[in-house]
């Protein structure tokens, strides 16, 4: 099929666009570039042994958005495309909501008047809210702590209440736990812009030395170690199961499916900075300090759903999505050129 993917220049949009391509798939990476660099592209091409078509689009402009779909013969979206950081959603929940909510809008805009019927979409488990019962499963209700999380809950509605109003649409939603790891290779992988949120990128910027020490963000939580834990899962089969759910989607599910994905086992910081280490070679410096208000102690999948009907599961391990991490890292210390 022919494959819009918004956001197809960012982590999870890059690793997914190899993987629709090896597997038939033709793949459009649609980015603006705000929150990734160009200098990923051909590396991507070089992996895929292919040109790959680039469309240079801000989403949430409505006439760019239905120009771009209305000559583009796409068969399906993969909705990527999003500001993902939940400290920035708070200070500017403003943005959050323009860019989030409304690129979902431009798009299904565009789609039912182009007669694309089909989208999966980029959801995550933090809209399982605050208190959710692990391990979480899909049919759980859904809230949010921080406007980021509130774009994620609406958007999944928006898509649900699209569903109802327009019977050939189909939706996947997609909740993933926490992504890390990156392409075998070496040459593509996680590059946050700004001081990384996230626990995997921030280890990989200290033991490369582009950081001093890593953080333990309290070490007093009601888990084994005391340490947060949370569901890894590696980058690849992250994108495995995007192209899974594209296929399911285009064939049988009708209406709006949603799937976890995750590998139903949790990680803890303490157990995540051991794997490391053991993956650069080298201790890294790390000091404790208070909890960061807003996270909970425990956040895993019950990942049964996407076994069951979609024949996925993640299959790497900790110790792999370190060692890919690293290889990434210490080949590209500072991230993507300019
Ligand atoms: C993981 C663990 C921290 C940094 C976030 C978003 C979620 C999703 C995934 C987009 C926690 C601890 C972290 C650090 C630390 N993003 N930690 N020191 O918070 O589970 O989820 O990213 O969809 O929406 O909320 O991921 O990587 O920030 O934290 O100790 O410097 O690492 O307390 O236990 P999180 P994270």
């Amino acid at each position: 099929m022919r494959i819009l993917v918004s956001g197809g220049a960012g982590f999870i949009g890059s690793h997914t666009t190899l993987q629709l391509i090896a597997a038939g798939h033709d793949a459009v990476v649609v980015d603006d570039f705000s929150r990734s660099k160009r200098s990923v592209l051909p590396r991507l091409e070089a992996l895929a042994g292919r040109p790959i078509e680039v469309r240079v689009v801000d989403l949430t402009d409505r006439a760019a958005t239905d120009e771009l779909v209305a000559g583009g013969s796409f068969d399906a979206v993969i909705h990527f495309a999003g500001l993902k950081a939940v400290g920035e959603s708070v200070e500017k929940p403003l943005d959050y909501y323009r860019v989030n909510i409304g690129s979902t809008l431009s798009l299904l805009s565009a789609m039912g008047r182009h007669g694309v019927a089909r989208i999966v979409f980029s959801s995550s488990a933090t809209v399982y809210g605050a208190d959710a019962a692990v391990p979480m499963k899909e049919d759980l209700p859904t809230s949010a702590t921080n406007p980021y999380g509130w774009t994620k809950v609406m958007q999944e509605q928006i898509l649900r209440d699209a569903a109802v109003a327009d019977p050939t649409l189909r939706v996947a939603l997609l909740r993933y736990f926490n992504p890390v790891g990156a392409h075998a290779s070496g040459t593509i992988g996680e590059d946050p812009s700004g001081i990384p949120n996230n626990l995997m990128p921030l280890i990989a910027q200290v033991a490369v030395g582009r950081r001093d020490r890593v953080l333990i963000y309290g070490d007093d939580y009601p888990t084994p170690d005391g340490t947060g834990r949370r569901d890894y899962l590696h980058v690849e089969d992250l994108a495995a199961g995007h192209v899974a759910a594209l296929d399911r989607i285009g064939s049988v599910a009708a209406g709006v499916s949603t799937w976890n994905l995750g590998t139903g086992t949790p990680t803890s910081v303490k157990e995540m900075l051991d794997s490391f280490s053991r993956a650069c070679g080298h201790e890294l410096p790390v000091e404790v300090a208070p909890r960061r208000p807003g996270d909970i102690a425990e956040s895993y999948a019950d990942p049964s759903l996407a076994e069951a009907e979609l024949g996925w599961r993640a299959t790497r391990t900790i110790d792999q999505m370190c060692a890919d991490t690293w290889r990434w890292q210490s080949s590209n210390p500072d991230g993507y050129p300019d």
